[in-house]
């Protein structure tokens, strides 16, 4: 599968959000947006309204760190999120919210933080569009990589050759490699490229397998 890179503009400077997306946006393949409530996550970040301002050329892959995401689906679509992802933790119905997001003509998909289990997923495999493998306690970018997530991808990609798994959380040009050969094909990374003197290369750096 071709790899793609979703820089987390969580590393990026908020004060010059779209120089920042700008730097990037040619190299990359989605934007991916982190939006935190303080209640499922300890930490703040940005809303839809901020959301409606980026000028990106790619979809914005919004992961929606929140509880009660079900009451702004609306809002994100509006705000021109063409993935969004809910954590499986704060879902009661994840088959009928996962519906009610393609309703809108956006793909679906599902997260899981790291003490969760894969198992939560099967039951909606078949409907969703991508699947988000935490390999860090959500909230905060720059944390360390946890390498004992990795079978749950190698178990996701022997079940859905096709599907997108979606990695995030501390990855850097050791750990894409780890994940990628266990089976993502889509790599998060914030820090690592929001910290590196050349976004150009460091993107390129990820992708190789
Ligand atoms: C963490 C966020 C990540 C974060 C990744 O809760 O979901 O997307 O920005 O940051 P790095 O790549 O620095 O670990
Ligand atoms: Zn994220």
């Amino acid at each position: 599968m071709k790899i793609k890179i979703a820089p987390s503009i969580l590393s990026a400077d908020f004060g010059k959000l779209n120089e920042e997306i700008r730097s990037i946006d040619d190299y990359c393949d989605l934007i991916h947006v982190d939006v935190m409530d303080g209640h499922f996550v300890p930490n703040i970040t940005i809303g839809a309204p901020v959301v409606k301002c980026i000028k990106s050329k790619k979809p914005l892959d919004v992961h929606l760190m929140i509880k009660n995401p079900e009451l702004y689906i609306e809002d994100f679509v509006k705000a021109g999120a063409k993935i969004i992802t809910v954590h499986s933790e704060v879902v009661k119905d994840l088959k009928k919210l996962i519906l009610k997001i393609k309703s809108y003509g956006v793909l679906a998909g599902v997260s899981i933080k790291p003490k969760t289990k894969v198992s939560v997923l099967y039951k909606v495999l078949d409907l969703l569009d991508m699947v988000l493998i935490m390999t860090v306690e959500p909230g905060f970018g720059g944390q360390s990589f946890m390498e004992d997530m990795m079978p749950k991808i190698k178990y996701l990609r022997s079940k859905k050759p096709n599907l997108d798994i979606e990695v995030d959380g501390g990855i850097n040009d050791k750990t894409a490699k780890i994940a990628i050969s266990n089976g993502a094909n889509i790599l998060v990374a914030g820090s690592y490229i929001f910290g590196a003197k050349d976004r150009k290369k460091a993107i390129k750096i990820l992708c190789q397998k």
